[in-house]
């Protein structure tokens, strides 16, 4: 079973061909001239420019020349910049706008709220469904207001780092917003992350604030958020302030620390004075994982974020005054982040909330959603999408989603029968289907097929082309561009963008070892890519120890860590493998220590616990294959070539075992793998 498998997902696969890929349906766009659809003025400003080509060639060779006209026509300022750019890729330099000043909140709400301010800025669809709650931009902005003035009444300054733990909602909305209006750094962290992962993003960022909300609610299931933060306070005594909001309004155990964050909003000014910011200030940090056990804490900055998060969220999306736009990502990640957050407000766009789950409370939810709202844009996940398809097609027939033009995929590659079924079901035939690559590092996204193809120029299940300013490049081993042909490499960015990461919180140098080193002048994503046709781009999957699960990024050595710590354990190790819906699942291998039995009572069950109550559930390895032993070279490498085969069950394919110090290991391994299901 898993064999047939891992041939239709491709996100476990690393650096393999996949067949799967291969196109027969769709046209290529060989000389063929590409319109854009999406409006975009400046385009007079730019000399010679009269096609799509012309534009986004424009855009690499006049790359100063193009961000310096949108920054100067979609943002905000204060004070103008001097300098549109000074960046080296060869030493990993990016600095955006130099000298400017400005707001990122006054550019999200203040703009619009004096425009247009009964606009509605936010809709938030509950889980519970059918109950919406609408926020316009006025609203918003006193929201803002009344949230930033409580921190700086609390003592919060600008350049602190504020955690926030918070469920998709409009007070979430409003504490990023909060703190960016004051200059604090926000940090938001995903609220399904354990009481430990919070407590070591609040260590790292030295987070003195926490603002997080009693209770989350998902799929009609109620989490005690506020305990987990009380679990968290134990291990991070530096925190000196939790602010409270309200869900569901149940009692809960209130520390000394609390301050009730509705009560200090209705006692605090509805106005804020918004601080002044340098173009290059942090804007905000955003954990992700990495091939180590410790996450990094990605940071942006103010200006080149908000206009590529803005850029890329019309454009992509063809998103036009008047639409009402959905992505339904999680605020805690940084599709949140740049597509629910920065890049529809900045732009003034109406963006919807998702709370809820797709399948609560059955698996029409989404599209009853999109019928309800009249939604025009709608931007999910694969894992979602292969989810919901097994489902038949009745839960997206019984709704009119008429009003959907652009359908938006993201977080991982998303395989033919989910790109089929959203572009004919739920899109009708009649939408675009948008396969965004990006990553927390990119600000947005980078690889695209819109806007540049359009109508009859799409390659199912391929971002394809870059987005303007962005200028992809495969590498090989010996850091050289491949040019020509179909071959595979290692998926890098050549030339500079405004939304690129400044660096990883505190530890710049592991910033530069990860993403400028491997291939000097080159930004290297941790992705293999390839290209069909010479042309069209495609993410083959991560390069290094990084599992892309339900669309979320996590380390192996992130579970090993946990794993290893179990009293029984002597070590662990944990690969990827595919998964139907998931797209990737961890199977972890663990050897024990001497005199513990391997049939000991519920260990699997523990071990998974334990990932659980660390991490996250979506962490939680889907089977742990316990053994006395794991596959090490003479040097005592373990061989996880050997165990991804064995993970996937091809245990008779598993290739040159001879570097092995002792073959009997794997033998026995294949043996215990052929008894698991
Ligand atoms: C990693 C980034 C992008 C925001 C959500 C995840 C994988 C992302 C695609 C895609 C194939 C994709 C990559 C990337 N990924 N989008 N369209 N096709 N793979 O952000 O947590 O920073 O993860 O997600 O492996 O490196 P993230």
């Amino acid at each position: 079973m898993i064999l047939s498998l891992s041939k239709q997902i491709p996100s476990a696969s690393r650096k393999i061909k996949l067949q799967w890929f291969s196109v027969t349906t769709a046209p290529y766009s060989h000389g063929h001239e590409i319109k854009l659809t999406t409006p975009m003025p400046e385009v007079a400003s730019f000399k010679g420019v009269t096609s799509y080509t012309d534009l986004y060639n424009y855009s690499i060779t006049n790359s100063n020349h193009f961000w310096e006209t949108h920054a100067k026509s979609r943002l905000k300022w204060f004070e103008p910049f001097h300098t549109t750019s000074e960046c080296d890729m060869s030493v990993g330099k990016a600095k955006w706008f130099l000298g400017g000043k400005l707001n990122v909140s006054v550019n999200c709400v203040d703009r619009h709220a004096q425009t247009n301010p009964d606009k509605i800025a936010l809709i938030w669809e509950k889980d519970e469904l059918g109950q919406n709650e609408f926020v316009t931009y006025q609203q918003l902005l006193e929201m803002v207001c009344r949230l930033a003035n409580s921190l700086v009444d609390s003592g919060v300054r600008k350049g602190d780092r504020v955690a926030i733990y918070m469920p998709v909602s409009p007070i979430a909305v409003a504490a990023m917003l909060a703190c960016a209006r004051i200059g604090a750094v926000h940090s938001v962290v995903f609220a399904g992350f354990s009481a430990d992962a919070l407590a070591q993003r609040i260590k790292d960022a030295g987070a003195e604030t926490i603002i997080t909300t009693d209770q989350a609610v998902r799929g009609g299931k109620v989490i005690e958020l506020k305990n987990i933060v009380n679990a968290a306070l134990v291990q991070c005594p530096s925190v000196k302030r939790v602010f409270l909001s309200h869900r569901l309004g149940k009692s809960y155990a209130r520390t000394d620390k609390d301050i009730d964050l509705d009560e200090a909003m209705s006692k605090a000014d509805k106005y804020c004075e918004p601080v002044s910011m340098d173009s290059e200030d942090l804007l905000f940090m955003l954990y992700t994982s990495g091939s180590t056990g410790k996450p990094k804490g990605i940071v942006h900055t103010q200006a080149g974020y908000l206009l590529y998060a803005m850029m890329t969220q019309k454009y992509v999306f063809d998103y036009r005054d008047g639409d009402i736009y959905a992505c339904v990502a999680d605020v805690g990640w940084i599709t949140g982040h740049s597509y629910v957050v920065y890049g529809p407000l900045g732009n003034g766009a109406t963006s919807v909330l998702f709370e809820s789950v797709p399948t609560y409370p059955d698996p029409g939810r989404y599209w009853n959603m999109v019928e309800r709202l009249r939604i025009n844009q709608f931007y999910g996940a694969p894992t979602a999408i292969r989810l919901l398809l097994r489902y038949g097609d009745s839960y997206v027939k019984k709704y009119d989603l008429s009003t959907l033009r652009v359908l938006g995929s993201v977080g991982e590659p998303i395989n033919h029968e989910a790109w089929e079924w959203y572009h004919n079901v739920v899109g009708n035939g009649k939408c675009d289907v948008v396969d965004t690559w990006w990553q927390t590092e990119t600000g947005g996204i980078a690889i695209t097929p819109r806007p540049s193809s359009l109508g009859d120029v799409i390659v199912p299940s391929a971002p394809m082309r870059p987005f303007f300013g962005i200028q992809p490049a495969l590498v090989g081993e010996d850091g050289k561009e491949l040019v020509g042909g179909d071959s595979d490499g290692a998926c890098c960015l050549k030339t500079p963008w405004p939304g690129m990461a400044r660096t990883i919180y505190g530890d710049h140098e592991r910033f530069l070892d990860t993403y400028y080193r491997p291939y000097p002048g080159y930004y290297f994503s941790g992705d293999g890519a390839r290209k069909i046709e010479n042309e069209f781009f495609q993410i083959t999957g991560r390069m290094d120890d990084v599992l892309n699960i339900s669309g979320h990024r996590l380390g192996t050595a992130e579970i090993e860590d946990i794993l290893d710590e179990h009293v029984d354990v002597a070590e662990a190790a944990v690969v990827g493998v595919p998964h139907h819906i998931k797209g990737e699942e961890a199977f972890a291998f663990v050897s024990l220590k001497e005199g513990v039995s391997k049939q000991k009572v519920n260990l699997v069950g523990e071990l998974k616990s334990d990932v659980r109550q660390k991490v996250a559930a979506f962490a939680v390895p889907g089977q742990i294959l316990i053994s006395d032993a794991l596959p090490k070279t003479r040097s005592g490498k373990i061989m996880r070539r050997i165990l991804r085969k064995l993970a996937a069950g091809e245990v008779n394919d598993l290739g040159d075992t001879s570097t092995l110090a002792d073959p009997t290991v794997v033998e026995r391994l294949a043996a215990e793998r052929l008894k698991m299901k």
